[in-house]
């Protein structure tokens, strides 16, 4: 058993109450590996923002959770060495057991999130305030989620959206002890998140996908006012990045995300943790993409990681100055 503590790492807590407070949000990026480790954080130091290293239980088996363990201790050491000790949280992205958490919990994670978003909703308690129970014994934050997104969720697929229902928040936050709650408003995860006839065009002919559901997430905030909830499915798909796949031979078709708008606004509101993957896959695969058709000689797994890690590093810093806002919230 290690206590994040003596890693270095923080919980969400004292985050997500300064986030809620000055009007922006947390950004929690997915990782595994060595190169997307690197970016967050070099990113992170240079806007001076806190920030989350999000694990899936996919993450977990690809790379093992013991290494991502030393990883995020390492990525505190980091940080310090590039000049700015900011709050680095270690966090388990929809795990879907009590064991899972569990694991995590006892190997050094700041948080886990408890995605029982797919049973019914008594076992959902029952299943969410277990992990609360246990978590909290080790201060240890626990994210919960109400609602399912459309798209894919880890190994759970989901069809169609069902949004979070507004009346069922304030009786789940209560008998879960949760510490923040994840909510369905219309985001969905991957890079497909809307079908071109769902959209509408703009004066340019860009395809613009329909307006997330604030009127469902205000009606939550009436009933839980101050209680942080986080946004998956929040990647915005950057068209340039899809261009320059497609450009160097990939395949993506009708990859529309969510306007970047839509997450500012939703940054200033009780939005506290904004979630982000796939931005990330794009802007490493556009890279690498472009490395491997230009310069085809090219061997040296630097040669194309080292690329991969710089369009990370600033895809990154735009959306932490720009879109949630956090740069400079370290301090
Ligand atoms: O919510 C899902 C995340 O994007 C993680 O995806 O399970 O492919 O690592 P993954
Ligand atoms: P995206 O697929 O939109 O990046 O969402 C990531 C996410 O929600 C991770 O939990
Ligand atoms: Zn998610």
């Amino acid at each position: 058993m290690v206590s994040y503590k003596e890693l270095g790492l923080v919980n969400t807590r004292e985050m997500f109450r300064k986030a809620m407070e000055g009007k922006y949000a947390i950004a929690a990026f997915n990782f595994n590996n060595m190169e997307q480790m690197q970016a967050i954080i070099q990113a992170a130091v240079e806007c001076q923002s806190p920030v989350i290293l999000q694990v899936s239980s996919g993450a977990r088996k690809y790379a093992n959770q013991t290494l991502l363990r030393y990883m995020a201790q390492g990525a505190v050491e980091y940080a310090k060495e590039l000049g700015c000790a900011i709050p680095v949280t270690l966090h388990l992205d929809h795990g879907d057991t009590f064991e899972l958490c569990k694991s995590c919990i006892d190997m050094g994670f700041s948080s886990v999130m408890i995605d029982g978003s797919h049973h019914s909703s008594d076992e959902n308690v029952e299943l969410t305030r277990r992990v609360v129970e246990y978590a909290h014994q080790y201060d240890v934050t626990v994210e919960g989620e109400l609602g399912v997104l459309a798209g894919v969720e880890d190994e759970v697929s989901a069809e169609h959206h069902t949004y979070t229902r507004p009346e069922e928040v304030e009786d789940f936050v209560s008998k879960t002890g949760v510490d923040s709650l994840a909510i369905s408003i219309g985001t969905s995860h991957g890079a497909n998140k809307f079908r071109p006839e769902q959209c509408t065009r703009n004066e340019e002919g860009i395809l613009v996908p329909p307006p997330l559901r604030f009127d469902i997430l205000e009606e939550i905030e009436k009933r839980i006012p101050g209680f942080p909830i986080v946004l998956h499915g929040s990647s915005s798909v950057p068209q340039d990045k899809v261009a320059i796949i497609n450009q160097y031979g990939g395949a993506l078709k009708d990859a529309i995300g969510i306007p970047e708008d839509q997450l500012r606004r939703a940054a200033t509101s009780s939005v506290c943790k904004i979630n982000i993957d796939s931005d990330g896959r794009l802007a490493m695969t556009a890279a690498v993409r472009e490395v491997m058709a230009t310069k085809p000689a090219e061997f040296d797994p630097r040669k194309y990681l080292g690329p991969a890690r710089d369009s990370l590093k600033e895809l990154y810093k735009h959306k932490l100055i720009n879109v949630l806002g956090s740069a400079g919230k370290a301090l």
